[in-house]
Protein backbone atom coordinates (compact mmCIF):
# COMPACT_ATOMS: atom_id res chain seq x y z
CA UNK A 1 0.00 0.00 0.00
CA UNK A 2 1.26 3.20 -1.10
CA UNK A 3 2.54 5.65 2.10
CA UNK A 4 1.23 9.27 2.41
CA UNK A 5 1.77 11.76 4.88
CA UNK A 6 -1.85 13.76 5.37
CA UNK A 7 -1.89 16.98 7.43
CA UNK A 8 -5.68 17.16 8.99
CA UNK A 9 -7.32 20.63 9.88
CA UNK A 10 -10.73 19.88 12.44
CA UNK A 11 -12.61 23.51 13.50
CA UNK A 12 -15.85 22.33 13.35
CA UNK A 13 -16.86 23.17 16.78
CA UNK A 14 -14.93 24.93 19.89
CA UNK A 15 -11.76 22.80 19.42
CA UNK A 16 -8.96 24.39 16.52
CA UNK A 17 -6.81 20.59 15.54
CA UNK A 18 -4.19 20.11 13.33
CA UNK A 19 -2.68 16.71 12.93
CA UNK A 20 -0.25 15.02 11.03
CA UNK A 21 -1.00 10.95 10.23
CA UNK A 22 0.83 8.71 8.00
CA UNK A 23 -0.78 6.36 6.09
CA UNK A 24 -4.15 6.34 8.75
CA UNK A 25 -2.25 4.71 11.27
CA UNK A 26 0.93 6.85 12.70
CA UNK A 27 0.10 9.71 14.54
CA UNK A 28 3.29 11.82 13.90
CA UNK A 29 1.46 14.62 15.72
CA UNK A 30 -2.24 16.15 17.42
CA UNK A 31 -2.46 19.27 18.36
CA UNK A 32 -5.70 20.37 19.87
CA UNK A 33 -6.23 24.43 20.78
CA UNK A 34 -9.28 24.42 22.95
CA UNK A 35 -11.43 27.17 23.60
CA UNK A 36 -13.59 25.87 26.59
CA UNK A 37 -12.44 28.56 29.05
CA UNK A 38 -14.21 31.00 26.12
CA UNK A 39 -17.02 29.43 26.34
CA UNK A 40 -17.72 28.38 29.80
CA UNK A 41 -18.83 31.71 31.29
CA UNK A 42 -21.89 31.13 28.64
CA UNK A 43 -22.07 27.24 29.74
CA UNK A 44 -22.04 26.62 26.14
CA UNK A 45 -20.44 27.39 22.79
CA UNK A 46 -21.37 30.36 21.33
CA UNK A 47 -21.03 30.13 17.31
CA UNK A 48 -19.28 34.16 17.63
CA UNK A 49 -17.01 33.51 19.51
CA UNK A 50 -15.37 29.98 18.51
CA UNK A 51 -15.28 31.37 14.55
CA UNK A 52 -12.88 34.13 15.97
CA UNK A 53 -10.79 32.27 18.30
CA UNK A 54 -10.44 29.26 15.08
CA UNK A 55 -9.16 32.52 13.63
CA UNK A 56 -6.88 33.00 16.48
CA UNK A 57 -5.54 29.72 17.01
CA UNK A 58 -5.56 27.96 13.28
CA UNK A 59 -2.06 29.31 11.80
CA UNK A 60 0.30 28.57 14.96
CA UNK A 61 -1.67 24.95 15.83
CA UNK A 62 -1.32 23.98 12.21
CA UNK A 63 2.60 24.96 12.74
CA UNK A 64 2.77 23.27 16.15
CA UNK A 65 1.16 20.07 14.18
CA UNK A 66 4.17 20.41 11.72
CA UNK A 67 7.15 21.10 13.98
CA UNK A 68 6.33 18.28 16.31
CA UNK A 69 5.73 16.09 13.33
CA UNK A 70 9.11 17.16 12.07
CA UNK A 71 7.50 17.96 9.08
CA UNK A 72 7.35 20.79 6.65
CA UNK A 73 4.33 22.80 4.74
CA UNK A 74 6.05 20.87 1.27
CA UNK A 75 6.71 17.54 2.73
CA UNK A 76 3.63 16.62 3.66
CA UNK A 77 1.42 14.51 0.42
CA UNK A 78 -2.21 15.99 1.16
CA UNK A 79 -3.90 18.10 2.93
CA UNK A 80 -7.77 17.25 4.88
CA UNK A 81 -10.14 19.36 6.32
CA UNK A 82 -13.36 18.73 8.31
CA UNK A 83 -15.98 19.89 5.63
CA UNK A 84 -19.04 19.40 8.30
CA UNK A 85 -21.11 18.53 9.90
CA UNK A 86 -20.64 22.03 12.30
CA UNK A 87 -21.17 25.14 12.87
CA UNK A 88 -20.70 27.22 10.02
CA UNK A 89 -18.66 30.04 10.57
CA UNK A 90 -16.24 27.70 12.42
CA UNK A 91 -15.92 25.30 9.71
CA UNK A 92 -15.16 27.98 7.25
CA UNK A 93 -12.26 28.80 9.01
CA UNK A 94 -10.58 25.62 8.86
CA UNK A 95 -11.70 25.13 5.12
CA UNK A 96 -10.82 28.63 3.97
CA UNK A 97 -7.07 27.73 5.93
CA UNK A 98 -7.03 24.43 3.78
CA UNK A 99 -7.71 25.56 0.36
CA UNK A 100 -5.12 28.66 0.72
CA UNK A 101 -2.78 26.05 1.39
CA UNK A 102 -3.54 23.82 -0.92
CA UNK A 103 -3.34 26.34 -4.00
CA UNK A 104 -0.06 27.57 -2.26
CA UNK A 105 1.83 24.52 -2.16
CA UNK A 106 0.03 23.06 -5.29
CA UNK A 107 -0.97 19.91 -2.47
CA UNK A 108 -4.32 17.63 -3.09
CA UNK A 109 -6.97 18.50 -0.87
CA UNK A 110 -9.77 15.77 1.16
CA UNK A 111 -12.73 16.96 2.59
CA UNK A 112 -13.38 15.12 5.22
CA UNK A 113 -17.12 14.29 7.13
CA UNK A 114 -16.61 15.10 10.88
CA UNK A 115 -18.42 11.72 12.10
CA UNK A 116 -16.83 9.82 9.85
CA UNK A 117 -13.31 11.04 11.52
CA UNK A 118 -14.84 9.54 14.90
CA UNK A 119 -15.34 6.71 13.39
CA UNK A 120 -12.36 6.62 12.15
CA UNK A 121 -10.24 7.75 15.55
CA UNK A 122 -10.99 3.82 16.25
CA UNK A 123 -9.71 2.61 13.27
CA UNK A 124 -6.82 4.97 13.80
CA UNK A 125 -5.48 3.32 16.85
CA UNK A 126 -6.64 -0.46 15.46
CA UNK A 127 -4.81 -0.11 12.73
CA UNK A 128 -1.75 0.75 15.08
CA UNK A 129 -1.86 -2.34 17.15
CA UNK A 130 -2.90 -4.61 14.42
CA UNK A 131 -4.06 -6.84 16.89
CA UNK A 132 -8.02 -7.27 16.04
CA UNK A 133 -9.61 -8.38 12.84
CA UNK A 134 -12.39 -6.45 11.42
CA UNK A 135 -15.56 -8.28 11.36
CA UNK A 136 -17.99 -6.31 8.98
CA UNK A 137 -20.91 -5.05 9.52
CA UNK A 138 -19.36 -2.75 12.15
CA UNK A 139 -21.86 -1.12 13.86
CA UNK A 140 -20.65 2.40 15.32
CA UNK A 141 -22.34 4.35 17.81
CA UNK A 142 -21.05 8.21 17.47
CA UNK A 143 -21.92 9.83 20.67
CA UNK A 144 -20.99 13.36 20.79
CA UNK A 145 -22.30 16.90 21.98
CA UNK A 146 -24.14 17.23 18.59
CA UNK A 147 -24.62 13.67 17.50
CA UNK A 148 -26.13 10.50 18.82
CA UNK A 149 -25.97 8.18 15.56
CA UNK A 150 -25.60 4.70 14.92
CA UNK A 151 -23.74 3.41 11.47
CA UNK A 152 -23.87 0.47 9.77
CA UNK A 153 -20.27 0.44 8.19
CA UNK A 154 -18.91 -1.41 5.35
CA UNK A 155 -15.84 -1.43 3.86
CA UNK A 156 -14.48 -2.29 0.10
CA UNK A 157 -11.08 -1.61 -1.30
CA UNK A 158 -10.87 1.44 0.46
CA UNK A 159 -14.43 2.33 0.28
CA UNK A 160 -16.05 2.70 3.06
CA UNK A 161 -19.71 3.11 2.80
CA UNK A 162 -22.39 3.64 5.76
CA UNK A 163 -26.07 3.20 6.61
CA UNK A 164 -27.70 5.41 9.30
CA UNK A 165 -29.77 3.11 11.65
CA UNK A 166 -30.59 5.39 14.19
CA UNK A 167 -30.51 8.95 15.56
CA UNK A 168 -31.53 11.41 18.31
CA UNK A 169 -35.12 12.48 17.73
CA UNK A 170 -34.05 15.96 19.92
CA UNK A 171 -31.10 16.46 21.99
CA UNK A 172 -27.84 14.36 21.39
CA UNK A 173 -26.36 12.50 24.73
CA UNK A 174 -23.34 14.90 25.31
CA UNK A 175 -25.76 18.00 24.89
CA UNK A 176 -27.62 15.82 27.70
CA UNK A 177 -24.95 15.85 30.45
CA UNK A 178 -23.94 19.29 29.18
CA UNK A 179 -27.34 20.67 29.79
CA UNK A 180 -28.03 18.81 33.10
CA UNK A 181 -24.46 20.01 34.39
CA UNK A 182 -25.90 23.72 33.50
CA UNK A 183 -28.76 22.90 35.29
CA UNK A 184 -27.06 22.12 38.21
CA UNK A 185 -24.21 24.96 37.77
CA UNK A 186 -21.77 22.29 37.50
CA UNK A 187 -19.42 24.20 34.85
CA UNK A 188 -18.86 23.59 31.20
CA UNK A 189 -18.65 21.14 29.67
CA UNK A 190 -20.75 18.90 31.50
CA UNK A 191 -19.46 15.33 30.60
CA UNK A 192 -16.35 15.05 32.05
CA UNK A 193 -17.35 16.73 35.43
CA UNK A 194 -20.93 14.22 35.38
CA UNK A 195 -18.05 11.43 34.83
CA UNK A 196 -15.99 12.48 37.67
CA UNK A 197 -18.66 13.21 40.05
CA UNK A 198 -21.29 9.99 39.11
CA UNK A 199 -18.79 7.13 41.40
CA UNK A 200 -19.75 9.45 44.30
CA UNK A 201 -23.12 9.02 44.19
CA UNK A 202 -25.72 6.20 44.18
CA UNK A 203 -27.39 5.94 41.00
CA UNK A 204 -30.30 3.95 42.14
CA UNK A 205 -31.43 6.71 44.00
CA UNK A 206 -33.61 8.60 41.35
CA UNK A 207 -35.26 6.29 38.52
CA UNK A 208 -35.75 7.99 35.31
CA UNK A 209 -37.62 7.05 32.61
CA UNK A 210 -36.10 7.49 29.13
CA UNK A 211 -38.30 7.75 25.96
CA UNK A 212 -38.73 4.63 23.92
CA UNK A 213 -39.33 5.52 20.09
CA UNK A 214 -42.39 4.10 18.57
CA UNK A 215 -42.79 6.14 15.66
CA UNK A 216 -41.04 6.49 12.86
CA UNK A 217 -39.21 9.74 12.27
CA UNK A 218 -40.83 12.21 9.00
CA UNK A 219 -37.51 13.42 8.47
CA UNK A 220 -36.09 9.54 7.46
CA UNK A 221 -39.37 8.98 5.00
CA UNK A 222 -38.25 12.21 3.34
CA UNK A 223 -34.77 10.83 2.81
CA UNK A 224 -35.46 7.66 2.11
CA UNK A 225 -37.07 8.94 -1.15
CA UNK A 226 -34.08 10.45 -1.94
CA UNK A 227 -31.91 8.01 -1.03
CA UNK A 228 -33.33 5.17 -2.61
CA UNK A 229 -31.34 3.07 -4.94
CA UNK A 230 -28.08 4.51 -2.70
CA UNK A 231 -26.79 0.47 -2.42
CA UNK A 232 -26.45 -0.02 1.51
CA UNK A 233 -27.58 -3.10 1.82
CA UNK A 234 -30.43 -2.12 4.30
CA UNK A 235 -34.14 -1.84 3.69
CA UNK A 236 -36.02 1.93 3.94
CA UNK A 237 -38.19 -0.31 6.16
CA UNK A 238 -35.20 -1.75 8.01
CA UNK A 239 -36.03 -1.19 11.83
CA UNK A 240 -34.41 1.87 13.83
CA UNK A 241 -33.27 2.67 16.84
CA UNK A 242 -33.67 6.42 17.48
CA UNK A 243 -32.41 7.69 21.00
CA UNK A 244 -34.25 10.73 22.67
CA UNK A 245 -32.77 12.93 25.50
CA UNK A 246 -34.52 15.96 25.87
CA UNK A 247 -37.09 14.14 28.62
CA UNK A 248 -34.61 13.51 30.46
CA UNK A 249 -32.98 17.04 31.44
CA UNK A 250 -36.80 17.92 32.05
CA UNK A 251 -37.07 15.58 34.45
CA UNK A 252 -34.11 16.37 36.23
CA UNK A 253 -35.29 19.82 36.29
CA UNK A 254 -38.49 18.91 37.95
CA UNK A 255 -36.60 17.00 40.81
CA UNK A 256 -34.84 20.04 41.22
CA UNK A 257 -38.05 22.14 41.67
CA UNK A 258 -39.92 19.45 43.61
CA UNK A 259 -36.68 18.82 45.97
CA UNK A 260 -36.17 22.75 46.20
CA UNK A 261 -32.65 22.31 45.37
CA UNK A 262 -32.45 25.79 43.83
CA UNK A 263 -30.87 27.51 46.94
CA UNK A 264 -28.03 24.55 47.08
CA UNK A 265 -27.41 25.40 43.32
CA UNK A 266 -27.05 28.98 43.26
CA UNK A 267 -24.58 28.65 46.56
CA UNK A 268 -22.63 26.10 44.34
CA UNK A 269 -22.88 29.09 41.28
CA UNK A 270 -21.28 31.91 43.42
CA UNK A 271 -18.26 29.55 44.89
CA UNK A 272 -16.91 28.07 41.11
CA UNK A 273 -17.37 31.85 40.23
CA UNK A 274 -15.48 32.74 42.37
CA UNK A 275 -12.80 30.02 42.12
CA UNK A 276 -12.50 30.65 38.76
CA UNK A 277 -12.26 34.68 38.96
CA UNK A 278 -9.67 34.17 41.20
CA UNK A 279 -7.66 32.25 38.91
CA UNK A 280 -7.97 28.77 39.64
CA UNK A 281 -9.78 26.17 37.84
CA UNK A 282 -11.99 24.18 39.88
CA UNK A 283 -11.07 20.43 41.31
CA UNK A 284 -12.82 17.92 41.82
CA UNK A 285 -12.43 18.26 45.57
CA UNK A 286 -13.75 21.63 44.97
CA UNK A 287 -16.80 19.94 43.58
CA UNK A 288 -17.46 17.10 46.13
CA UNK A 289 -17.40 20.16 49.23
CA UNK A 290 -20.14 22.11 47.06
CA UNK A 291 -22.26 19.13 46.05
CA UNK A 292 -24.63 17.85 49.08
CA UNK A 293 -25.70 13.76 49.11
CA UNK A 294 -28.79 14.40 47.55
CA UNK A 295 -27.00 16.33 44.38
CA UNK A 296 -24.31 13.62 43.69
CA UNK A 297 -27.22 10.85 44.25
CA UNK A 298 -29.29 13.05 41.17
CA UNK A 299 -25.54 13.00 39.52
CA UNK A 300 -25.38 9.18 39.42
CA UNK A 301 -28.67 8.34 38.67
CA UNK A 302 -28.68 10.73 35.42
CA UNK A 303 -25.66 9.04 33.95
CA UNK A 304 -26.73 5.73 34.64
CA UNK A 305 -30.39 6.66 33.12
CA UNK A 306 -28.29 8.07 30.05
CA UNK A 307 -25.37 4.71 29.60
CA UNK A 308 -28.24 1.98 29.91
CA UNK A 309 -30.37 3.77 27.63
CA UNK A 310 -26.93 4.48 24.89
CA UNK A 311 -25.60 0.87 25.89
CA UNK A 312 -29.38 -1.36 25.27
CA UNK A 313 -30.65 0.39 21.88
CA UNK A 314 -27.05 -0.08 20.19
CA UNK A 315 -26.90 -3.86 21.55
CA UNK A 316 -30.45 -4.53 20.72
CA UNK A 317 -29.47 -2.84 16.89
CA UNK A 318 -26.20 -5.02 16.88
CA UNK A 319 -28.30 -8.20 17.15
CA UNK A 320 -31.08 -6.86 14.53
CA UNK A 321 -28.38 -6.28 12.45
CA UNK A 322 -26.15 -9.11 13.16
CA UNK A 323 -23.09 -6.38 13.30
CA UNK A 324 -19.64 -8.58 13.74
CA UNK A 325 -18.16 -5.90 16.03
CA UNK A 326 -18.81 -2.31 17.52
CA UNK A 327 -16.87 1.24 17.40
CA UNK A 328 -17.99 3.86 20.24
CA UNK A 329 -16.75 7.13 19.47
CA UNK A 330 -17.41 10.84 19.84
CA UNK A 331 -16.72 12.68 23.37
CA UNK A 332 -19.11 10.58 25.60
CA UNK A 333 -17.46 7.91 24.88
CA UNK A 334 -14.63 9.11 26.98
CA UNK A 335 -17.30 8.03 29.93
CA UNK A 336 -15.80 5.34 32.52
CA UNK A 337 -18.87 3.95 33.00
CA UNK A 338 -20.17 4.11 29.51
CA UNK A 339 -16.71 2.31 28.67
CA UNK A 340 -17.34 -0.45 31.64
CA UNK A 341 -21.07 -1.28 30.69
CA UNK A 342 -20.36 -1.16 27.01
CA UNK A 343 -17.52 -3.70 27.72
CA UNK A 344 -18.93 -5.62 30.19
CA UNK A 345 -22.33 -6.06 28.00
CA UNK A 346 -21.15 -6.83 25.25
CA UNK A 347 -18.98 -9.18 25.90
CA UNK A 348 -21.76 -10.83 27.51
CA UNK A 349 -23.45 -11.23 23.99
CA UNK A 350 -20.02 -12.52 22.45
CA UNK A 351 -19.82 -9.13 20.53
CA UNK A 352 -15.80 -6.97 20.23
CA UNK A 353 -15.74 -3.64 21.20
CA UNK A 354 -13.62 -0.84 20.40
CA UNK A 355 -12.95 2.55 21.30
CA UNK A 356 -10.18 5.65 20.61
CA UNK A 357 -8.39 6.14 23.46
CA UNK A 358 -9.73 9.19 25.35
CA UNK A 359 -7.54 11.41 23.68
CA UNK A 360 -9.13 10.49 20.08
CA UNK A 361 -12.72 10.43 21.13
CA UNK A 362 -13.49 13.70 21.74
CA UNK A 363 -12.72 16.11 18.72
CA UNK A 364 -9.16 16.31 17.19
CA UNK A 365 -7.60 16.72 13.53
CA UNK A 366 -6.05 13.11 14.18
CA UNK A 367 -9.05 11.48 13.35
CA UNK A 368 -9.59 13.29 10.39
CA UNK A 369 -6.10 12.66 8.73
CA UNK A 370 -6.82 9.10 9.37
CA UNK A 371 -10.70 9.18 7.44
CA UNK A 372 -8.93 11.15 4.75
CA UNK A 373 -6.06 8.48 3.76
CA UNK A 374 -8.86 6.25 2.01
CA UNK A 375 -9.90 8.69 0.21
CA UNK A 376 -6.08 9.78 -0.89
CA UNK A 377 -5.52 6.16 -1.90
CA UNK A 378 -8.85 6.57 -4.34
CA UNK A 379 -8.03 9.90 -5.32
CA UNK A 380 -10.74 11.52 -4.17
CA UNK A 381 -9.58 15.15 -3.85
CA UNK A 382 -11.86 18.42 -4.12
CA UNK A 383 -12.10 21.54 -5.91
CA UNK A 384 -11.46 24.69 -4.33
CA UNK A 385 -14.72 25.92 -4.85
CA UNK A 386 -16.38 23.20 -2.34
CA UNK A 387 -17.50 24.73 0.98
CA UNK A 388 -18.58 24.05 4.83
CA UNK A 389 -21.85 21.89 5.05
CA UNK A 390 -23.01 23.04 8.73
CA UNK A 391 -25.47 20.09 8.43
CA UNK A 392 -24.19 17.63 6.57
CA UNK A 393 -25.37 13.58 6.67
CA UNK A 394 -22.53 10.47 6.84
CA UNK A 395 -25.65 8.04 5.15
O1 LIG B 1 -16.89 14.84 20.15
P1 LIG B 1 -16.87 16.08 20.96
O2 LIG B 1 -15.54 16.57 21.48
O3 LIG B 1 -17.50 17.29 20.16
C1 LIG B 1 -18.63 17.13 19.34
O4 LIG B 1 -18.45 16.70 18.17
O5 LIG B 1 -19.72 17.42 19.88
O6 LIG B 1 -17.89 15.87 22.18
C2 LIG B 1 -18.10 16.84 23.18
C3 LIG B 1 -19.18 16.31 24.10
C4 LIG B 1 -19.63 17.32 25.15
O7 LIG B 1 -21.04 17.30 25.21
C5 LIG B 1 -19.02 16.77 26.44
O8 LIG B 1 -19.77 17.09 27.60
C6 LIG B 1 -19.05 15.29 26.16
O9 LIG B 1 -18.72 15.16 24.79
N1 LIG B 1 -18.05 14.57 26.98
C7 LIG B 1 -18.37 13.65 27.91
C8 LIG B 1 -17.14 13.25 28.50
N2 LIG B 1 -16.12 13.94 27.91
C9 LIG B 1 -16.70 14.75 26.97
N3 LIG B 1 -19.55 13.14 28.29
C10 LIG B 1 -19.56 12.22 29.28
N4 LIG B 1 -18.42 11.80 29.90
C11 LIG B 1 -17.21 12.28 29.55
N5 LIG B 1 -16.10 11.85 30.17
ZN1 LIG C 1 -17.14 15.51 17.36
Amino acid sequence: MPDATILGIESSCDETGAAVVRSGQQILSNVVASQISTHSPYGGVVPELASREHLRAIVPVVRQALAEAGQTYQSVDAIAVTQGPGLAGALLVGISFAKALSFALEKPLIAVNHLEGHVHAVLLEQRQTGEIELEFPVLALVVSGGHTHLYLAQAEENLWSYTNIGHTRDDAAGEAFDKVAKLLALGYPGGPIIDRLAPHGDPNTVKFQIAQIKHPDRRDRAKSNVRSGHGSGVEDSAPRFDFSYSGIKTAVLRYVETEQMGAGIETRRRALAETVHSGHQPILDDYLRLCDRRTLNLVASFQRAMINDLVTKTLAAAREYDAGMLFVSGGVAANHELRGTFQREAEMQGLPVLFPSRKLSTDNAAMIAAAAFPKFLRREFVEMDFSAEAGMALA
